[in-house]
């Protein structure tokens, strides 16, 4: 049986932030979240979080994650002190201990599999993941005999000079049999440079331990401000991109794009320079996105075009092409084979199939029927300063342009709307609306300002 241990309790004072280190955003997840997300295909009986700073926060950003039990850490007095406050849950507890910091999110599960592993191969009391770092600065160093067990760890600010020069760091990842951490964690002392209970120092009370080093290094990369922040994701990044190239995407120009972890993307889709998928993102295969769009939480339909636009919250059909330059947000529906271009907005609005809202326009709150087509400039005057009013557009209906259409509007199937119409009744199937002045010509008429002054 195994259980984990995730250290999520510390403020990360050198984050300079109003927001708990580990509620930090890593391509769409928090730090915390990808630590969970390692461990969630392991077969593990109890996962408990250490939280204490902004506790609360902590576990309402995690509550679509209902098997963790939350462990309080009213004072964060070291990360020793962090895990000493499971042992009331695991009294009589036989099985294995995964520990894991908080802000250490590139983990694989594969190598948390390992390290498992090697633990019990080697019946081990403890068993540690670490790396041989390019820049160790910041993080424990780890001292090992020529049999590979393990000696010492030793936190940087601890370190001698040439203690520094070992590269070897302390993942912050460990693998501790319960019985035997349990007698080594009320042993537990603050006697180093920050008065913290370390949980580093359990080491000297347990035998035999060894360390497994991971091969790829990011993988153990520890987030304590922001610059690691940045290059945990720009690893990341690489992981994702490489994904998705080998399952049959093309990126062009690779670096301008970024793609969060949960984006989905069909086969032979296209993704051109500067575009960014956040979110709960899915794109169908063969679609062209970008250059220069955003793209929230919204799914893309096989085989459409989206080009230098923003979508927020939205769906958009088959064979569809959106943009330049269009806004999609708060649940906007396109259906197949639309048109949404130039300079046009639609918030909140389900546009019917084979409709297009070509150029200018503003859709809120709008149903749109069948084919209909939406001319240059139309807008849906839909806010009355107090209340929004819903628009609805019959199959089959032509706006002409500049329309306004003032909501609570009905307007039916087969309708033509004169273009500059400012509409603010209902109109039946069929018919022709026009709301707006006829126009008035005034033969052999100059200004007034160049004719000749009376005397
Ligand atoms: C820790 C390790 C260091 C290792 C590094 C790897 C110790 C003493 N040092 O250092 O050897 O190389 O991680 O990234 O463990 N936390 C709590 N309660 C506390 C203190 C911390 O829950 O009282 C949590 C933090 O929220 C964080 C994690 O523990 O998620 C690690 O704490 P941090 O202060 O970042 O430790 P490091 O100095 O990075
Ligand atoms: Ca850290």
């Amino acid at each position: 049986m195994v259980a984990v241990a995730i250290l999520a309790a510390g403020k990360g004072t050198r984050m300079k932030s109003g927001l708990p280190k580990v509620l930090h955003q890593l391509g769409g997840r928090s730090l915390v979240e990808w630590v969970i997300r390692s461990i969630e295909p392991l077969p593990i009986s109890h996962t408990f979080v250490i939280v204490g700073y902004q506790a609360e926060s902590v576990q309402i950003a995690l509550q679509d994650y209902p098997h963790l039990t939350f462990v309080q850490q009213q004072q964060q007095l070291g990360t020793g002190h962090a895990v000493q406050q499971v042992m009331p849950y695991l009294e009589g507890f036989e099985g294995e201990l995964l520990v894991l910091n908080g802000d250490v999110p590139l983990l694989r599960t594969e190598t948390l599999e390992q390290l498992l592993e090697t633990h019990r191969t080697e019946s081990n009391q403890a068993t540690l993941l670490t790396a041989q770092a390019p820049d160790p600065q910041g993080y424990g160093r780890v001292f090992c005999d020529s049999n590979n067990r393990l000696t010492q760890i030793i936190e940087h600010r601890d370190c001698t000079p040439a203690q520094r020069q070992n590269h070897r760091i302390n993942a912050g990842v460990y693998c501790f049999s319960w019985p035997a951490l349990a007698q080594a964690l009320p042993r537990l002392t603050s006697a180093n440079d920050q008065q913290e209970y370390y949980l580093t120092d359990v080491v000297n009370h347990l035998s035999p331990i060894t360390a497994l080093d991971v091969e790829d290094f990011h993988e153990t990369l520890g987030i304590n401000d922001r610059r690691q922040l940045a290059e945990a994701y720009e690893v990341l990044q690489t992981r994702i991109k490489d994904r998705w190239m080998m399952a049959g995407v093309t990126l062009i120009d690779p670096d301008s794009i970024t793609l969060d972890d949960a984006v989905d993307l069909g086969a032979d889709v296209v993704i051109e320079p500067q575009t960014h998928l956040r979110g709960r993102t899915a794109i169908g295969a063969g679609c062209r996105i970008g250059p220069n769009s955003l793209i929230e939480n919204s799914q893309v339909g096989a085989g459409s075009t989206v080009l230098y636009s923003v979508l927020t919250d939205s769906q958009v059909g088959e064979q569809c092409r959106v943009g330049p330059f269009a806004h999609l947000r708060g649940e906007a529906q396109v259906g197949d084979r639309c048109r949404v271009g130039n300079f046009v907005e639609i918030k909140k609005s389900q546009v019917g199939d084979r409709s297009n809202v070509a150029h200018l326009s503003y859709l809120g709150d709008a149903t749109l029927g069948q084919a209909v087509n939406v001319g240059a400039g139309t807008i849906t005057a839909n806010y009355d300063g107090v209340h929004k009013h819903p628009t609805v557009i019959g199959d089959g209906t032509k706006v002409g342009a500049n329309s306004v259409l003032v909501a609570p509007l009905t307007v039916g199937s087969g309708v033509t709307i004169a273009a500059g119409s400012t509409i603010t009744e209902d109109v039946p199937d069929g018919a022709l609306a026009l709301g707006r002045s006829r126009q008035v010509v005034k033969p052999d008429w100059t200004p007034r300002s160049i004719q000749p002054p009376t005397p």
